[in-house]
């Protein structure tokens, strides 16, 4: 869906989206696509690619801020639908940087030898949970979502996560009495800038390497700004790919960074990740992008 779409609904113009945030497209999910089918979708894709039998997974994580579906859990039906008859399933809740905590989880998971692979996806059908006359997030957010299998390996591909919380920001992004999400959109930004470059600093520490030694930067696609100015004070060179994957697919809530590393497919060695948002939460890793 274009900008020339929304903008009228909104008293805007797509002159001001693409400047305001870098959008010029978003995805809205069919009346009929749930967020259960797309969240399976993207599971099926991610096993196949791997190369993991669905039967053979232990875990299923849906990390997800837009369920309003009628069973209270998402990836119960996820597990379901994707044949995983014996696997562990369980929605988790930390907004746009749910993917990361996903992550991080996933990983402690497969460390410990509590589960074996580990089916990680992240989903959102924003349009069920955004007002289309809403000036300040009818023109930000898309559905969409991006999986990924975790499992034992010799090497370790994911590097220790750097993560934290602030709940005491939580009012600047928050459902209405409705279940609509309301955002203070100056408040995050500022929040944003200033917490993404630490963040991102710290996991840097944490994988003992430094900006140069990057492949790609992959920070949760919420604003084209917000990646641009964790991208410049990263001091990040141009051989750094960097995910701008909101351009044609707006923000995404957790799906946007599984999403933006599938659009990276091709690109390989070390990938900082870093998601952020309600909470207000943040986290962080390094990962080998295989
Ligand atoms: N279309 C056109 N004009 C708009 C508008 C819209 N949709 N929304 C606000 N404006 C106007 C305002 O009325 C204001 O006009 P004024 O200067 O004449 O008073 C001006 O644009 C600036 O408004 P403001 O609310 O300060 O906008 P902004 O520059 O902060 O941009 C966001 C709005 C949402 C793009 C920006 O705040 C943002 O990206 N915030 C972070 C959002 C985010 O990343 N959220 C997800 C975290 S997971």
């Amino acid at each position: 869906m274009g900008n020339e779409t929304i903008a009228p609904l909104i008293d805007s113009s797509d002159e001001w989206i693409r400047r305001r945030c870098g959008i010029e497209s978003r995805r809205r999910a069919a009346p009929d696509e749930d967020l259960v089918m797309m969240a399976t979708a993207a599971a099926s894709k991610a096993l196949a690619g791997a190369g993991v039998d669905p039967h053979d997974v232990s875990a299923v994580l849906v990390a997800t801020m837009s369920h309003r579906g009628r069973a209270t859990t998402v990836a119960p039906l996820v597990a379901d639908l994707l044949g995983s008859s014996s696997a562990a399933a369980m929605d988790l809740g930390a907004a746009c940087a749910g993917f990361p905590y996903a992550l991080a989880t996933a990983d402690a998971l497969v460390r410990s030898g509590a589960a074996g692979y580990v089916v990680l996806v992240g989903a959102e059908r924003m349009t069920d949970i955004i007002d289309e006359r809403d000036r300040g997030t009818a023109f930000l957010f898309g559905d969409g979502a991006g999986a990924v299998v975790v499992g034992p390996a010799q090497e370790c591909g994911i590097g220790p996560v750097i993560w934290g919380a602030d709940g005491s920001g939580s009012e600047l992004l928050r459902y209405d009495e409705a279940g609509i999400l309301r955002m203070a959109g100056p408040e995050v930004f500022r929040w944003a800038t200033s917490v993404v470059p630490d963040v991102a600093r710290r996991a840097l520490d944490a994988a003992g390497i430094s900006a140069g030694d990057l492949a790609a930067f992959i920070p949760h696609q919420a604003n084209l700004r917000i990646t641009s100015v964790a991208a410049k004070a990263l001091g990040l060179g141009p051989h750094v790919t960097v995910a701008t994957d909101i351009v044609t697919n707006g923000n995404t809530g957790a799906a946007s960074i599984p999403q933006a590393m599938a659009a990276l497919a091709g690109t390989t060695g070390p990938a900082l990740l870093v998601g952020f948002g309600a909470g207000l939460s943040y986290a962080a890793q390094v990962v080998e992008l295989p």
